[in-house]
């Protein structure tokens, strides 16, 4: 890791606190439980951790609704908590990144509630999206983009008189408003906030919905409000990947050229810190050359790379993602990075329905050149949690009326400890119910298992840390063998074999290699023979 762009090749754990762990026995996650956890993170061989929001909140949206950024929500702790995870997280060698959530805030602001208060063209509501309606007393909204979440992305609020009034764009719930960054009040608060946290010590921020905070011309209608729906949906499953990427092209209020601005200033305030800190976009956006934008030497240091993440366990597929990301972001000099599943995803063990992918997903993604994130539960080879309709709290779940299950499937609290209630998460009872087989995942479990998912991924992130031949910026050279199989070698010896079909294959590779980690025990190297059964990968070292 080197030390002044740590970021560019770093291993970045992904915490939803609300799920890793609970001091209090309120069933929630905290601040004070992220910090008893430090040490097994550290083992792990990651270089960073990165927490989703854990600020003042009413919590419609698992945080992503703040109501203040520069506290923390009693759920969570304190501020001096979050200042003493953050030393805490130092004192362990490891940088710490917080969630900053720039598009909207919390109706429970007080900006938005001085608002509501506030009459039509006041200052209060120009921070905001508010406006008149459409057709006779205004009873149609502004325009007719529809929400991330479901449903119409427009609200209409009573004005103090107890009258219908006017309306305020919501991209996602209707309990979180959009800012208007058009207003300096926006971007001095927001620079406020980000020095707030810098001040105390935090890394860097992973900026939520990076590329939604310049919108289009509101007055004016989508020609396909339909496929703005079907393009939006959190369910990959739900949208034909092709037809999706075609029409997230065509999103006025997404990747419009007013959020490099934000980001431009936002750098100079990162560079401003001795060391420089970094930002990592959230930008859901297609074509990926577009992403790019977003990590030119003056804005963003890394974008998370969703092309990748969305891509199918197919050779072809993973292979051109991966050509096209070193490409696209080596032009504008930016480190890539991999991910596999997040908060808002389904976990990957899910997603490629089989563990050996799941592990051969990771020997690839470790191997690549750039930073790589991971997502607290991967390490466990944890699967999605099948949840009870009853349980489920993702306002996805309810905008859509059940039409798609939302994201809670993957926010189910962590198992620690196999005998205990509630696998050890939280002395009572958890806030989203776990699986009753999750014995076998729990963390005590699996680190007396050498075998276990978890060994293997300690393995795995620990080689890459102290390896030259992994981690790093160094090049990839593809080399040409059998359809189905990802094949490339980087510097210092280092062979990467994938297979990415149903087939066990047999390769005849150059002779004087040796197996450095493998996905499955099955996986076999003799004398410039290699046994690679479906699905599994292998990195060789010569
Ligand atoms: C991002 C977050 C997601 C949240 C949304 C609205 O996509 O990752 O969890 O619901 O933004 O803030």
């Amino acid at each position: 890791m080197n030390s002044l762009s740590w970021w560019r090749d770093a291993a970045i754990y992904q915490i939803y606190p609300r799920s890793f762990r609970d001091s209090n026995g309120d069933g929630e996650g905290d601040i004070a439980g992220v910090i008893s956890g430090l040490d097994y993170l550290a083992s792990l061989g990651i270089d960073a951790i990165w927490l989703s929001p854990f600020y003042t909140s009413p919590n419609r949206d698992g945080g992503y609704d703040v109501a203040n950024p520069r506290d923390v929500d009693p759920r969570f702790g304190t501020l001096e908590d979050a200042k003493d995870l953050i030393a805490q997280t130092h004192k362990r060698g490891l940088k710490i990144i917080f969630d900053i959530v720039p598009n909207h805030f919390s109706s429970d602001h007080l900006w938005f509630q001085a608002a509501l208060r506030s009459a039509p063209g006041s200052a209060e509501r120009a921070r905001f999206h508010f406006y008149d309606g459409k057709g006779p007393d205004g009873q149609l909204p502004p325009n007719n983009w529809n929400s991330v979440f479901g449903g119409p992305a427009w609200t209409r609020v009573k004005e103090q008189d107890g009258s219908l009034g006017q309306w305020y764009l919501h991209l996602f719930d209707t309990s979180q408003p959009d800012l208007n960054w058009e207003n300096p009040e926006v971007a001095s608060d927001f620079e406020e906030t980000l020095r707030f946290w810098f001040d105390l010590g935090v890394d860097g921020f992973r900026i939520d919905v990076a590329h939604g905070l310049a919108k289009d011309e509101i007055n004016v209608n989508h020609r396909d409000p339909e496929g703005l729906t079907r393009a939006l949906r959190f369910d990959a499953a739900a949208t034909d990947q092709a037809e999706r990427k075609a029409l997230l092209q065509d999103i006025p209020f997404f990747d419009r050229e007013g959020v490099h601005q934000v980001y431009r200033s936002w750098r100079k305030i990162f560079d401003s810190y001795d060391p420089p800190k970094m930002g990592v976009a959230e930008a859901f956006i297609n074509p990926t050359s577009r992403i790019a934008r977003y990590v030119r030497p003056d804005e963003l240091h890394q974008a998370f790379n969703f092309d990748f993440m969305m891509s199918n366990w197919n050779s072809d597929e993973m292979k051109t993602s991966i050509t096209r990301t070193l490409a696209e972001l080596g032009e504008v000099g930016a480190a890539a990075t991999w991910v596999l599943n997040n908060h808002d995803s389904s976990r990957v063990r899910t997603k490629l329905g089989d563990e050996t992918r799941a592990k051969s997903a990771a020997l690839l993604i470790h191997a690549l050149p750039g930073g790589i994130y991971i997502y607290q539960g991967e390490e466990l080879g944890l699967p999605d949690g099948d949840l009870p309709d009853e349980a489920r709290q993702d306002p996805v779940f309810f905008r859509t009326a059940g039409a798609d299950k939302g994201r809670d499937g993957c926010r189910i609290p962590l198992p620690w400890e196999a005998e205990k209630d509630a696998y050890g998460f939280s002395t009572g009872k958890p806030w989203l119910p776990q699986p009753k087989n999750w014995q076998k995942f729990s963390v005590d479990q699996e680190e007396n298992d050498s075998e276990s998912f978890l060994n293997f991924y300690r393995k795995s992130l620990n080689i890459r840390k102290s390896n030259p031949a992994l981690g790093g910026e160094s090049p990839i050279t593809w080399v040409a063998t059998s359809p189905g199989i990802l094949y490339f070698t980087r510097p210092f010896g280092l062979h990467v074999l994938i297979n990415v079909s149903e087939n066990s294959q047999t390769l005849d590779i150059s002779e004087g290699g040796s197996i450095l980690l493998a996905s499955h025990s099955n996986v076999q190297l003799h004398a410039g023979t290699l046994e690679l059964p479906a699905n599994s990968g292998v990195w060789l070292q010569y």
